[in-house]
């Protein structure tokens, strides 16, 4: 009986420690922290300007990613790599969580090229999910401003912007398969 009990407290006690979250982000502190990013990411990370991407309900982990990109450098954009530099860790992730929290934006597109678009698109839905909502790693796609899409899609193909899954899919891409699929996406 007694070692019933005590191998009862042991099991709560391990359940309560592989319940604990590693880390739990903050979203106070994300929305917070937020303020300063709004002037170009927009208020609720809805952008009016398609130089700058919107981060509403985008995947955190893709944010996360990109953060440290820029702080490591190796995703290149003078303010963004300014304004990553000044972050920690905890300020990542919890603007990351909040970011993820808000409800999407739509960007819209030119109909016509998003008809265009639609064909090529499904080969790109297995990893970006299939209404482009992204999945972790993978980002949203959907509602994104196409000039932001057609600029990311560029930079993978000059390899100014690297990543080994993009750089191979944009290869057999013309400019005008990039007009098509961005107007496609940011029309979801
Ligand atoms: C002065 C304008 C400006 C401010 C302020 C700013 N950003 Fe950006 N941000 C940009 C631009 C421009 C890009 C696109 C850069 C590129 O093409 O790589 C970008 C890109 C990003 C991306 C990549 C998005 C994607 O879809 O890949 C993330 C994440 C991001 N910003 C987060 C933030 C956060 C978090 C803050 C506040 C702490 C912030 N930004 C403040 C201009 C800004
Ligand atoms: C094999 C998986 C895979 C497929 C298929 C794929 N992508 Fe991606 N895509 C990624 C990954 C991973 C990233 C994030 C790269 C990074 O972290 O910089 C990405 C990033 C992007 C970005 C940058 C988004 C942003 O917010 O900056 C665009 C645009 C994009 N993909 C468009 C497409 C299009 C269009 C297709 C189909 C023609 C496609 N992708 C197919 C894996 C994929």
């Amino acid at each position: 009986m007694h070692s019933l009990k005590q191998s009862f407290s042991l099991a709560l006690l391990m359940a309560c420690f592989f319940m604990a979250p590693v880390y739990a982000a903050d979203l106070a502190a994300g929305e917070q922290k937020a303020a300063m990013c709004l002037g170009c990411h927009g208020p609720k990370g809805k952008s009016g300007n398609a130089q700058w991407p919107n981060l509403a309900a985008q995947q955190s982990i893709y944010i996360i990613n990109q953060l440290k990109a820029y702080q490591a450098d190796t995703r290149d954009n003078p303010m963004m790599q300014g304004i990553a530099s000044g972050l920690t860790d905890d300020d990542i992730n919890n603007l990351a969580a909040y970011f993820a929290s808000l409800a999407p934006a739509r960007a819209g597109g030119d109909s016509a090229l998003a008809k265009s678009g639609q064909p090529k698109a499904a080969m790109c839905l297995g990893c970006h999910g299939p209404s482009a909502e992204g999945n972790g790693q993978f980002p949203r796609l959907a509602g994104q401003h196409p000039a932001y899409l057609v600029k990311q899609l560029k930079s993978f193909k000059d390899g100014t912007r690297q990543n080994g899954p993009m750089q191979a899919i944009v290869g057999n891409l013309s400019e005008e398969d990039f007009n098509g699929l961005a107007a496609y996406f940011g029309s979801l």
